[in-house]
Order: C-alpha cells, then structure tokens, then sequence
C-alpha cells in the first residue's frame, strides 16, 4: 500500500506548460488512495482545465478569493483549504510562483493558500533551462528549502521552446516515486523493528482435536498494520486465525501451539526495539498427546493439563532495550491484578481489557481499555475501533523512542 493512500494533498498548479501534466498527476494520487484539492493560479488556467481537474479530484478545483457563481456566491477559505492538508506541491511551479512564494507575494488564492499551510510542502519546478539556472531562480529554491519546503528537480529534456536542458518538470510518476520516498522517510518508527504475538493457540489433545479459544487475532493484525504504516518493520508470530495482511513491512510467522510461539518470538526478540504481546496464549496444554484419535468409550474422560511457558515473562526476564507491552484481560480486580502483572512480567505498559466494558473483548471489532505503565499511572480510554486502539498503542510507542 503506498504511503500516500488517505492522505490529504493539496495540489497548487501555477502557469506553465507543464501544467497538462498535472492531469495525470492527481489521477496518480487518487490511484493511490490519496484525496486531492486543487488551487490553481488564473494563469494556469490556460493550460489544463478547472473542469479537467475537478473531474479527476472529484473535489470543486478552487482559484479565486471568491465564487462570482450567484447561487454558489462564497468565500473560498484560503486557511481552511491549507490546514486541510497533510501535504503541499505546487506543481509545476514556475519562477514567477517561486519567487512570490519566497516574498510571500499574496495576490492570488495558491500564494494566500501556501502562506496558510503547516503541512510539508513540496515544490517541483518548470521553466527553460535558462530561466532555471538564473541565479535569482537559483536564490528562489535556497530561500524555499531554508522555509523548510523541499524541492521536486526538474529533470532533463526537451523544452517547449525547442531548446534541450535542465527545467523539465518532473514526471508525474517521478513526483510520486519522490513523495513516497520522502514521506516513508520521515516515518516516526522508520528503521524500527516490532515483534508482534496475535491469535489463540491451538494445544494438541490428539491429531484432530485441541485445545483453543475464541481470539480472532484482529487486534494483534491490527497493531501490526498501524507499525507498518509508521514505517516499523514488523515481525508478527500469528496463532491460527482467519485474518490476513499484506504489507512489504509485515513477515508473518505462522504458529500453531503456545510452544511453537515461545521459540519464535524468541528467536527474533533479541534483534527487536518493542515486543507488543497481543496473543491470548493457552495457559495449559494437554500433558500428553494422543498420537492416534482417541475413541470415545468411557463415560468421563480426564485430560491432564500442564503449563505452557509464559512467553511474555520469558521476554521480560531477558529484557534489555525492548519496550515490552502485555495484555491483560481481567473479570476482577482489574487494576490491581495488571498492576501485579507488570511487576511479574517486566513490563513496560500494559493494555488492561475489562469484559465488564460492553464493546470489549474476543471477536469484537471494538476495544475499551485502560492503559498502565511501569509507574503505574493508569490512563482510561474511550470505546474505540480496533484499529484507533492500535493506534493509541503506537502512539505510546512513538512516545517512548521521541519524549
Ligand atoms: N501471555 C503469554 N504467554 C502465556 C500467557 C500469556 O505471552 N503463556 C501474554 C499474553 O499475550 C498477554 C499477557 O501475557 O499479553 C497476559 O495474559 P493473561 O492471560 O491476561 O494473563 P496470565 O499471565 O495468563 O494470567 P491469568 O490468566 O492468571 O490472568
């Protein structure tokens, strides 16, 4: 999935030819699941259509202060359209653009918009190659990337003007292939690794039946996925379960029983920088198993169980830089008992479950929990999708490496 799927862009088009181009690029944005508002410059308008635009953004393309359209009479809000945006490209953005950019010249909607805007902003030249090598040009692009804006080069080619040389603007494939890059970049986990336990685990009593419980491994999946677009590399021990994901960051290792796990998390657990175990582990397991399907003749039957390690305490006695996360799912007690388990456990916070929260527990798509750290200040949350849990989880995560 690319970076920019839901992001919020806005795109400024200024007057140059390049500007047909920009046709293209939004429908690449949309295409990778980006939502796009367009500002153009009166003068862009003569080179590619608002209609062409607005069409392909599925959003109203705006260029003036205001509508003149009687019906439709309004302000266009240069700030909100601005503090809409994850992120700014004025593309193509022409010398004239650049240098009312550096001078914040304010006289039309993109210079007032780009002036609003908190968000990364990306700029990608167009001009010929004279113009670009200019040394006013030149002191234009210093002062934007000093404001903090990066630029998109131009690439090399052939110009309108028939000359051949550097001022191009960049392909659109090329500004994605850029955006995507850079945006992965300045991921908050970028170059981080995360063990992840999901699911139940199966405990063998013979070759067709076990011992097992209702986990359907969504919460630890999700957990996975908000790493992964944080930029973490995640390894996820997954327990058999129906979920599934597909993710360049995210290796499943799939396991079966609370043994099979336990090896593999150990086997990854010492190259890792957070362990989160979100796994509803068997606690015991059948002592012995039926190497043959066990026939049905006796009126009881008694299985003897035994422990199965504790994989997260095992992650926990060994710990060293990990920030190590537990769950805990209680009926009683709930805060007393959690607080007990980070002390038996070594952890560093853990994510208490109460199933007497309604919206809470197995084969849920919500989650209510309370948060505990090692200090044990204890933090409530809301009612909340699976997925906003997880990414409050992330969120705790982020803070540790950055507070
Ligand atoms: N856990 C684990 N290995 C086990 C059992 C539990 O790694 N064999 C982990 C779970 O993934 C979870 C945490 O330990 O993160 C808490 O599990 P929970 O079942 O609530 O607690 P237990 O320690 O098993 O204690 P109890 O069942 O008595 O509450």
């Amino acid at each position: 999935m690319s970076v920019l799927n839901g992001k919020k862009i806005l795109l400024g088009i200024s007057g140059g030819i390049a500007a047909y181009k920009t046709a293209s690029l939004v429908r690449l944005f949309i295409k990778a699941g980006a939502h796009v508002q367009v500002v153009m410059t009166p003068a862009s308008k003569d080179f590619v259509t608002p209609l062409t635009l607005s069409t392909l953004s599925k959003n109203p393309v705006h260029s003036t202060f205001y509508n003149n359209d009687e019906e439709n009479e309004k302000w266009n809000n240069h700030v909100e359209l601005a503090l809409w945006a994850d992120l700014m490209i004025i593309a193509p953005a022409t010398a004239n653009t650049l240098s009312k950019m550096v001078n914040g010249n304010c006289d039309n909607l993109l210079i007032a918009t780009y002036l609003s805007a908190k968000c990364p902003v990306y700029f990608a030249p167009a001009m010929d190659l004279d113009m670009y090598k200019h040394p006013s040009t030149i002191a234009s692009f210093e002062a934007l990337q000093q404001f903090g804006n990066t630029i998109i080069p131009a690439e090399s080619g052939e110009l309108a003007s028939g000359l051949s040389g550097e001022g191009r603007m960049a392909e659109p494939e090329s500004i994605i292939s850029f955006l995507e890059a850079d945006l992965e970049s300045r991921l908050p986990l970028k170059g981080k690794k995360i063990l992840i336990t999901a699911g139940p685990t199966y405990e063998a009593i013979d070759p067709v039946r076990f011992i097992g419980n209702h986990s359907s491994g969504k919460m630890g999946y999700d957990i996975a996925v908000s790493a992964a677009n944080l930029g973490a590399s995640v390894i996820l021990v997954s327990g058999p379960t129906n979920c599934t994901v597909q993710s360049s960051l995210i290796e499943v290792i799939p396991v079966v029983s609370a043994e099979e796990m336990y090896k593999a998390c150990h086997e990854y657990y010492a190259d890792v920088d957070v362990a989160i175990a979100a796994a509803a582990v068997a606690d015991y397991r059948p002592k012995i198993m039926a190497s043959q399907k066990i026939k049905k003749a006796a009126e009881e039957f008694t299985i003897e169980l035994e422990k199965t390690k504790d994989i997260l305490a095992s992650l926990g006695a060994i710990k060293k830089k990990q920030f190590l996360i537990g769950f805990a799912l209680e009926t009683e007690n709930e805060i007393e008992n959690a607080k007990l388990k980070i002390q038996k456990k070594n952890l560093d916070l853990i994510v208490l479950n109460s199933l007497q929260d309604i919206g809470a527990g197995f084969g849920k798509p919500t989650n209510k929990v309370t948060f505990i750290d090692k200090f044990f200040n204890i933090e409530p949350m809301d009612l909340k999708s699976k997925e906003a849990v997880a990414d409050d989880i992330l969120n705790k995560v982020i803070a540790f490496f950055y507070e």
